[in-house]
Formats: C-alpha cells, structure tokens, sequence
C-alpha cells in the first residue's frame, strides 16, 4: 500500500490517547491491527472489551498491541476510586468503538449501564467524541430496527461510521462488513484534523495522463500521483467534499473522496468540466501530457520487416489548468486555482512564469525528477505576493500544509 497518500505520517496522532471499544463480532479480528496502526500514528490506546468481545479475540492479543492491561468489568478495582467508567472516558480524547454490534448500538440508544463499555460511553462528557463502526450481518444493518437506532446515536451525538460492502462471516455479500482497519485510522485522524476547508468543494487532478499510440502502447510520464492523493486526503480531513480526477494510477482512494478515473488529457478535460460547476477550489496536480499522438490507430501496430521505423505525427493536448482558469467562475473570484510546476532548473522563476501565463493565484513548484514516485518533497509556493517554501518533508506532511496554506488565501467571504 502506498506509504504516503493513505497511511498516515507516524504522528498524525502524537499525543492523542484513544479509548477503543470491542464488542462481540468476528470483525475483532481486525481490532487488533486496528490498534496497532493507532500506536503506529503515534496515539495511546486503551482497550476496553465487551464479554462477548473476549469470546471472539483475546484481551491477551489486545493488552500485548495495546501495552496496557484491558478493562474488561465496570468492578475492575485496579483506579483507586473503583470507577473506571468515569476515569477512562474522561482520560481519552476520542472514544472508538469497533466492532460495535447491532446489540451495542441498541444499548447506546437505551442508554444501557450495566456493563463497562455501555456504562462508559453513558458517563462520557458532552462534546467527548464517541465513533462508533458498525459491523453486522448484512440483514441485520438493513433492518429497521438497526438503521433506527443508528440514526438516534447519531442524533445523539455519536458520529457513525460507515460500513463495508462484500463478503460476510455468515458467507452472504452485502452491506455490513467493519471497514478496514486503514479506513478507520483515517477516519480517526481526519476528526483531529483542523477544519480549515469546512464547507468548501475541491476537485483535485493527478497522476499521469495516457495517450494511446495503438491498443496496446501509448505515451505516459513517472507521476505517480502520490502528492495528489496526499493533497485530497488532507483537504478532506480538513473539512472539504472532495473529488479526484485520477490518470492511471495504483492507488487506493482517499477515505470519503470520490474518484473518477480517467485515461487521456481529453478525458481529464472532460471530468473536470463536468465537474467544475459543483467546486470552490481546483487543484491541478496532474502531469498531463503536453502532446498527443495525432491519430491512434485502431488496431497495433505491426513491424513490417524493413526496419522502417513508422511515421508518427503528434498534436497539443488541452491545458486543462489554463482552460480552467478562463473560466469566468474563475476570472469572478468564485473558483480558486491552484496549479503546480514540474520544473527540472530555476524553480522560482519558472514557477513565476508559469503563474503568470497561467492566470492562476497560487503556484505550487516543485523540482519533478527529484519527486516523481517518492513519498516525500519539497514545495515553493508562488503567488502574487512572493514566495513561500514548504521545506522537505513527507507529501502527505506537505499537503496538510498546503491545505492550511490555500485555505489562508481564500477570499474572506469563502474562508470556514
Ligand atoms: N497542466 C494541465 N494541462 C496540461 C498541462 C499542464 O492542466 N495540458 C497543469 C498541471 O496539472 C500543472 C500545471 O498545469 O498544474 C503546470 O504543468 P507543467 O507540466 O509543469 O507545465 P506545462 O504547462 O506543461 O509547461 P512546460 O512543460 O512547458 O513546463
């Protein structure tokens, strides 16, 4: 799995400590890597584990991950005043339930308190974040009852997530599954995340463009898409609905964006037209192909034996950057673009240039042999004002930053 776009930087949660719950379900199995990416991001974890959660994973395996002793019994004598249920609420800074079962949520309805984990979450103070990931056979979270008593932890104030689609235990396909490990860490850094883009749209390209020559070849580049990704996943976690038009890439999609993906400049152009309308913010991060080959024929290519190499005409691709910036929602202030430079010398005054000849506010440069494919960077960002350095670090790091940094250049009448 790509290091830099979907794990999180080992940090994104220094100093946060996490309680995290189990209830009974076969998706315990994947608690325990759960909690190890948590430790992994930097957090502490307390386990705190259901009976019927003890007869699906250990709080052997969990203590050992975890590095703490599990709670297990509201009679746990071990705090001195023998009330764990107050003591560990009120210790963590987010509360994570998963699994949480279908029984789980309905005692979070009734307001249950006669087990630890019920009792806690019960005794948790106002504006104490409790995350809850269903994971359940497929009828039971369509039943009424279920989608009933979810919508009523969420009104009162539990924030659910959603489930997985696929296989099940019991061996039937559908909705219910827990989500990946991977998606609820996200799901948990991104509440800790500063909501500088709240309310905001962005549409995001990146990775490269394929121009086909045949059925078979065609012409590409080394952009691995990777700052892209990290620039949609942290627009996101910063409060923003975010699209990403995507050239071939292997890559999985950011938790909470939807992605298109495309092959040709073409067909990006196309995307984001489409798109456009629905975004506040267009982020151009693309290694789109400056040509194209004039015709693709229709069918390979073959050698014809005389060593003739075949003639091959190209034409200009659209610049989807400077035809978005045209546009007159851009030229009104209403669209904000932000485009990069792939330079290989004098990044400052061809990032400058580029800006200029672009009509774009905010210029991202970067040096792109020494970046394609890597997980980390270094940016200068040119606009009209000067320069800003963003100096080396990982690119899931720089495009917190640079969320942070468009976010600051918004128009006040757009800023969260
Ligand atoms: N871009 C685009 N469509 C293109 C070419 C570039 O949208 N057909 C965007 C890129 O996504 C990036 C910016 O324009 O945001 C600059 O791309 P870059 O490749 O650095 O510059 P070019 O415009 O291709 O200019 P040159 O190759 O001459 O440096």
């Amino acid at each position: 799995m790509d290091s830099c776009s979907v794990m999180p930087a080992a940090g994104d949660l220094q100093g946060r400590h996490i309680l995290l719950g189990l209830t009974g379900g076969v998706a315990c199995y994947k608690s325990a890597e759960l909690c190890r990416l948590l430790i992994k991001a930097g957090a502490t974890v307390q386990v705190m584990m259901t009976e019927a959660a003890c007869q699906f994973i250990t709080p052997v395996t969990m203590q050992a991950l975890s590095g703490r002793p599990v709670v297990l019994s509201q009679w746990d004598a071990r705090t001195a005043d023998n009330m764990p249920h107050i003591h560990l609420g009120r210790d963590a800074d987010l509360i994570l339930l998963a699994p949480c079962s279908a029984d789980f949520i309905a005692r979070l309805v009734q307001g249950r308190a006669d087990e630890l984990l019920s009792l806690t979450c019960l005794a948790r103070p106002a504006g104490k974040p409790l995350l809850i990931a269903p994971a359940m056979n497929r009828e039971m979270y369509a039943h009424p009852a279920t989608q009933r008593n979810l919508a009523q932890v969420a009104a009162d104030g539990a924030q659910v997530l959603g489930v997985g689609h696929g296989d099940q235990a019991c061996g039937e396909v559908g909705d219910g599954r827990m989500l990946e490990p991977e998606q609820l860490l996200q799901a948990v850094v991104a509440w800790f995340s500063p909501k500088v883009l709240a309310g905001q749209q962005v549409l995001v390209t990146a990775g490269p463009t394929f121009e086909a020559i045949d059925p078979v070849r065609g012409i590409t580049n080394h952009s691995s898409g990777k700052m892209g990704f990290a620039i949609a996943r942290a627009a996101q976690e910063a409060g923003a609905t975010v699209k990403l038009v995507a050239g071939p890439v292997h890559l999985p999609t950011p938790e909470g964006v939807t992605r298109i993906d495309v092959q040709s400049a073409r067909q990006m152009l196309e995307a984001v037209r489409l798109h456009l309308p629905e975004y506040g913010i267009f982020v151009a991060t693309a290694a789109v192909a400056d040509w194209r080959p004039a015709e693709a024929a229709e069918h390979k290519i073959k050698k014809d034996g005389s060593g003739q190499v075949p003639a091959m005409a190209f034409v200009e691709n659209p610049d989807i950057l400077a035809t978005v910036a045209q546009t007159p929602q851009a030229q009104n202030g209403a669209l904000f673009c932000v485009g990069f430079a792939a330079e290989s010398q004098d990044l400052e005054a061809n990032a400058q240039a580029k800006r200029v000849r672009k009509q774009v506010p905010l210029l991202v440069g970067n040096i792109g042999p020494a970046t394609f494919g890597k997980d980390d960077n270094a940016l200068l960002l040119v606009d009209a004002e000067g320069t800003t350095e963003l100096p080396h670090a990982s690119k899931r790091v720089l495009a917190q930053q640079l969320v942070a940094e468009i976010a600051r250049r918004l128009p006040d009448t757009r800023s969260a």
